[in-house]
């Protein structure tokens, strides 16, 4: 059984449409990403995913219906999100926007900030700095430390590498997998960084106009050559 499995999942900002009969699955451990330009719905299904949009359809975790549910208990079911643009409060240190994440799983808080700190020694040194004054890596190093404290299993990640240089981008890949590979996260993750998303994800799900019109592993969409060409740079 996969850990998250969403089907047929339509999503509404008023009368205007916004996903459209979405299916897609990551089983436990697994990172998958869903690739898609500026407006394709990857923001409105991660927030669909956490009930804070209005969607049908069915997103099940652990076997269990979710749609319909607060946000709070979906937060409770595992389920960890880090959001586009962070939503950090930047007049507050590191520390206490960690804890913010905190107090769903209050009886976790110490454990988890140790799992912070060791995954982000930078966080530790710096835990008393407003996130203010961060760079955008570190920020973004700050939201994914804020998801993780609310002890999930899957882990929702909004366009990690917006704005960031190269080599952030490495380090932010690299932390995801460990998540992955040493925890036993599952890891879904929205990226306009198609390579970004080839190099890190098992699988990977194409979203255009809130549809997914492709999926497949890394090898599979690369050699599809109309995708190669719009979203890898490459044509073969
Ligand atoms: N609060 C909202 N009210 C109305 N329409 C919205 C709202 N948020 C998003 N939309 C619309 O839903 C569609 C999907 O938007 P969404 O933000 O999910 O895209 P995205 O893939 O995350 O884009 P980006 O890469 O720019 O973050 C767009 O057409 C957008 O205009
Ligand atoms: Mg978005």
């Amino acid at each position: 059984m996969p850990d998250i499995e969403i089907k047929k999942l339509c999503a509404f900002y008023g009368k205007a449409q916004a996903l459209s009969d979405l299916d897609l699955s990551a089983s436990e451990g697994e990172i998958i990403a869903i690739i898609g330009a500026n407006g394709a719905g990857k923001s409105t299904l991660l927030d669909g995913i956490m009930g804070l949009v209005t969607c049908t359809g069915s997103v099940r975790v652990g076997g269990d219906e979710m749609l319909g549910k607060s946000s709070s208990a979906t937060v409770a079911k595992g389920i960890g999100y880090a959001p586009e643009r962070f939503n950090l409060f930047p007049y507050m240190s590191v520390k206490a926007n960690l804890m913010v994440g905190a107090h769903t799983a209050r009886e976790d808080v110490q454990t988890n900030l140790e799992t912070v700190y060791r995954l982000f020694p930078r966080l530790a040194e710096r835990k008393n700095q407003e996130t203010a004054t961060q760079s955008g890596g570190e920020r973004q190093m700050v939201s994914l430390g804020r998801a993780l404290m609310t002890s999930p299993s899957i882990l929702l990640v909004d366009e990690p590498t917006i704005g960031l240089a190269p080599k952030v981008c490495l380090e932010i890949s690299e932390i995801l997998r460990r998540l992955s590979t040493e925890m036993g996260l599952t890891v879904v993750v929205t990226e306009q960084n198609a390579n970004f998303a080839l190099s890190l994800a098992e699988r990977i799900y194409v979203l255009e106009g809130g549809k997914i019109t492709s999926s497949g592993t890394a090898d599979e969409l690369t050699k599809d050559d109309a995708l190669a060409q719009s979203y890898f740079g490459t044509k073969h």
